[in-house]
């Protein structure tokens, strides 16, 4: 069933207050409930008063009491319970019987390991009691857990702590009350044998926060970088949004199953426990960024998200896109901020842009759908959080500023719109948006093609942009949306042009943001006296995709001279991609492959350059990733695409090969372990390099990272000493290296996620066959979400070769994983159809098997929603 935005209404009746009582056993949950409900009178009834309609999925009900009296008279079908209330205000007390053990969608209340947890986003809390799960319904809510003590001594639920005692047979119970109002979908509750890091937190008006974060025992040495992450958002959100925390005590619970990445439940944030363990021996840097913007991310939805919710779930990136905005934002600030661009933009234009083009595409905020976990997406997250750096580009900071300060005061406690977040920025600023709120219901990449041309007669240069968004599924025709374009003009020597435009008088500075905002406009810069060159979309400054008639030799000026350090990267990303397309062509052709000098040389220059920040270093000498190049291209040809980047790979290897080892060496004194920013850099730029270094086919590169995968001192070196030994064709230290891993860390379940996607990830032949044995080793479940992710996960998104074997065999692999895991875990098995769905990209031997195997999936009986929905929307 199809639900739609312009049908949204609001709720019959409003719960003002909840009280929940949970029994926790070992083979079931008793949840009472009791509500305080009121009739909604602001809502124009055409009844005299209004069924009350409660959501409600997979629930034994055990009684029914209306102002106390039991009630027999209602309806139960598979999603509710209707009854008629006669008054416009009462109390009903409802107790269902559920059984959390036997819980695999790991939503709703369910057991992980040995704890109790729960995930109730977006619609998991109608499966743990009735209720108005809509998150527009706010109510307040006091909660008790009931559970045996030597099992379960830690009881938690959202807010701070009222009332604790004891029952008999060693049982006992503990009282949280949340005083802020929340939708359902911010409900928590967990309870298992935890141990406990403690920390505090001073706010900005001198309150004291109790800060703590719950894992179980033997994680205990792992928290402290979660803990100190912590502690320096809550300190950003006052300094950069005058954002406090609330509550007196702030929680963080660790799980092994969870679906996704974290859930900012109020007061008690649950995470999944790779986005909270970082520790040197355990965790790559990558894993310790990860748990820096996720403790982050999940932290500031306090205010976006929590003090101000959603009305309903199309407008997911009112909190999403904010938040991810605000979380990059953090990250940039802690660590290099260009690095950060250039990794949030690379993933944007891989894997939403694959989105924007594919049959799933949706608007930022969507006008339908079939089931909304199906949009937790990169576009309403990534793209999203994109809409909002444009809005904040636009304003600049202190406008943006000026535009959240008025947005959280006018909503606090509310339910609100992504119309109503426009409005306050533009309330704020005297701005009007109402063209640039396209971008919220507009699907579709923007194509920005830009063309120049110089007057040297009149001295001036004169740039005109031609946008247009392709059709996406439900909207052929687009209007033109607002492009903020940062830019500057460089003369031949590389130096930013002062701008001026022609008939204005006003200086603009170096650099300025032009607004494009016509299907075709041009812009007229006055007082040049040579042709420069442009550099266009500074730090990507909006989520397009631009083309300009760049020459190689433009884009090797620009790598070179920009003083723009993430256009110097684009520019070096753009000549690889050149480069590539260029090769992949000439493969195809039977032709054979040349070198183009002019990448090598650009290479060759940062490799020297010691004062370029040495993570820069390892991004711009980074090929283009092979899912960019099947995004880029009409028609994919994987075999070609991969072929031809090892091909480039293992010859700028070579030619490089003396400027790569000299810089390899000259990193291998930094000496001691540390995780700063500095060290970070150094391992990154090191490991990129050992990783060109291991194609040179020489022995001594082999043993030396033999050595630095016996002899590291931390996860990021060992890890990359084993990528690069597994993809190598260097079998007998490569399977040594694998038995060891293994047996040294078969204990971490995080560590052996990486052993099994470090696997699955491998472009060496026979792919499928070792992602098949790997699915039998004692430590995979499909039951886990991280191992699901790890090894069908990564083969299918990362192993573009041996997924797409001609025969269609992994494909194959694929739906039959998908099938099975639909029994256990819809959400999860729905995120793994992504690669099926994008069958358009791929030449046409390919297509018709992808196509196969989706009609397949969608034959299989008892489909969940979410399979359903995304199986049979990729074949429409
Ligand atoms: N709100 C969470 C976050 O982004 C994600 C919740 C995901 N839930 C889901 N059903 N997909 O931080
Ligand atoms: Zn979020």
């Amino acid at each position: 069933k199809t639900i739609y935005l312009k049908d949204y209404q609001q709720p019959d009746y409003w719960i003002d207050e909840t009280q929940l009582t949970f029994e926790l056993f070992e083979d079931h949950a008793l949840v009472h409930s009791r509500l305080s409900i009121r009739l909604n009178d602001a809502k124009p009834q055409a009844q005299a008063q209004p069924p009350l309609v409660l959501d409600g999925q997979l629930l034994e009900l055990v009684s029914v009491e209306l102002d106390d009296q039991p009630l027999s008279n209602y309806q139960v079908d598979d999603d509710s319970l209707t009854l008629q209330p006669q008054t416009a205000s009462f109390a009903l007390a409802i107790t269902t019987r559920i059984e959390p053990q036997n819980n695999t969608a790991l939503e709703g209340l369910y057991k992980s390991g040995g704890m109790f947890c729960t995930q109730c986003e977006a619609e998991g809390f109608r499966k743990i009691t009735y209720y108005l799960d809509r998150p527009d319904v706010m109510s307040r809510f006091t909660t008790t857990v009931v559970a045996d003590r030597g099992s379960y001594p830690v009881l938690l639920s959202n807010g701070n702590p009222i009332a604790s005692g004891e029952h008999d047979g060693g049982r006992h119970w503990i009282s949280w009350e949340d005083p802020f109002p929340k939708p359902a979908y911010l409900f928590a509750l967990v309870a298992g044998d935890l141990c406990l890091l403690q920390d505090s937190f001073t706010t900005m008006t001198g309150r004291e926060i109790d800060l703590r974060i719950y894992v179980e025992p033997e994680n205990r040495e792992q928290c402290d970088h979660a803990m100190d992450s912590l502690k320096r958002s809550m300190r950003w959100d006052e300094e950069v949004y005058g954002r406090e925390y609330d509550l007196d005590i702030f929680m963080i619970v660790a799980v092994n199953d969870f679906n996704m990445g974290a859930m900012e439940n109020k007061g008690l944030n649950i995470f999944n426990s790779s986005c909270v363990l970082a520790q040197q021996d355990t965790a790559t840097d990558m894993a310790f960024q990860r748990v820096e913007a996720v403790v982050a991310h999940e932290y500031f939805h306090n205010w976006s998200g929590n003090r101000v919710t959603c009305r309903d779930w199309f407008q997911l990136s009112l909190k999403e896109g904010f938040t991810v905005f605000r979380d990059s934002e953090f990250s940039a600030d802690m660590n290099s901020r260009t690095v950060k661009r250039i990794e949030d933009v690379t993933f944007l234009r891989a894997n939403q842009f694959a989105e924007d083009a594919g049959p799933m595409a949706h608007p930022v905020r969507p006008d339908s759908f079939i089931e909304i976990s199906n949009f937790y997406t990169l576009t309403v997250y990534e793209k999203g959080a994109e809409v909002v750096r444009m809005l904040h580009t636009l304003l600049g900071a202190e406008g943006f500023r000026k535009g959240t300060d008025l947005y959280f005061e006018r909503h606090d406690g509310q339910a609100v719109t992504c119309d109503d977040f426009i409005k306050a920025l533009e309330d704020a600023n005297g701005a009007d948006f109402s063209q640039f709120k396209r971008w919220y219901s507009q699907a579709g990449t923007p194509r920005l093609d830009v063309a120049s041309h110089y007057d040297a007669a009149r001295r001036e240069y004169r740039l005109s942009f031609r946008q247009h968004c392709p059709a996406t599924p439900g909207q052929s025709e687009k209007r033109p949306q607002v492009i903020p374009v940062r830019m500057a003009l460089l003369d031949s020597a590389g130096q930013e042009l002062p701008l001026q435009m022609a008939g204005e008088q006003q200086s603009l500075g170096n650099e300025t943001v032009l607004s494009v905002t016509e299907a075709e406009q041009e812009f007229v810069f006055a007082n040049i006296d040579q042709e420069p060159l442009p550099s266009l979309l500074r730090g990507f400054s909006a989520p397009v995709k631009l083309s300009y008639p760049y020459s190689r030799d433009d884009r090797v000026f620009l790598a070179k001279h920009d003083p723009d350090g993430f256009n110097r990267w684009e520019a070096a990303q753009g000549l690889a991609v050149d480069v590539l397309q260029g090769l992949v062509e000439i493969h195809r052709a039977g032709r054979p492959l040349h070198l183009d000098q002019r990448l090598a040389d650009i290479y060759r220059t940062v490799l020297a350059d010691t004062a370029l920040d040495a993570a820069m270093v390892a991004e711009i000498i980074r090929l283009p990733s092979e899912a960019y190049l099947v995004e880029l291209a009409d028609t994919a040809h994987v075999d070609a695409i991969h072929f031809a980047r090892e091909w480039l790979r293992a010859e700028l290897a070579r030619s490089l090969k003396s400027e790569l080892q000299q810089r390899f060496d000259s990193l291998q004194v930094s000496a001691h372990y540390s995780a700063d920013a500095d060290a970070m850099a150094m391992r990154s730029l090191k490991n990129t390099l050992l990783g060109y270094l291991m194609l040179t086919d020489d022995q001594a590169v082999v043993q030396q990272c033999v050595r630095q995968f016996v002899e590291a001192d931390n996860m990021t070196d060992r890890q990359a000493a084993l990528v690069a030994l597994v993809n190598s064709p260097f079998e007998q230290p490569r399977q040594a290296a694998l038995e060891h891993f293994a047996e040294r860390w078969a204990a971490y379940p995080l560590v052996m996620d990486q052993w099994f996607s470090i696997q699955a990830g491998s472009t060496q032949p026979g792919g499928l066959e070792r992602v098949e044995a790997l699915m039998q080793h004692p430590l995979f479940t499909l039951r886990n979400p991280n191992k699901v992710r790890a090894l069908i996960g990564a083969f299918a998104n990362q192993n573009l070769v041996n997924f797409h074997r001609a025969d269609g065999a992994g494909y194959r692999f694929l739906a039959d994983r998908i099938i099975e895991l639909d029994r256990l875990n819809p959400q999860i098995a729905a995120r793994l159809v992504t690669p099926l769905s994008r069958w358009r990209k791929f030449a046409s031997d390919r297509q018709q098997l992808m196509q196969q195997e989706l009609a397949r999936i969608l034959a299989t009986e008892k489909l969940s929603p979410d399979v359903y929905e995304v199986v049979s929307k990729s074949l429409a």
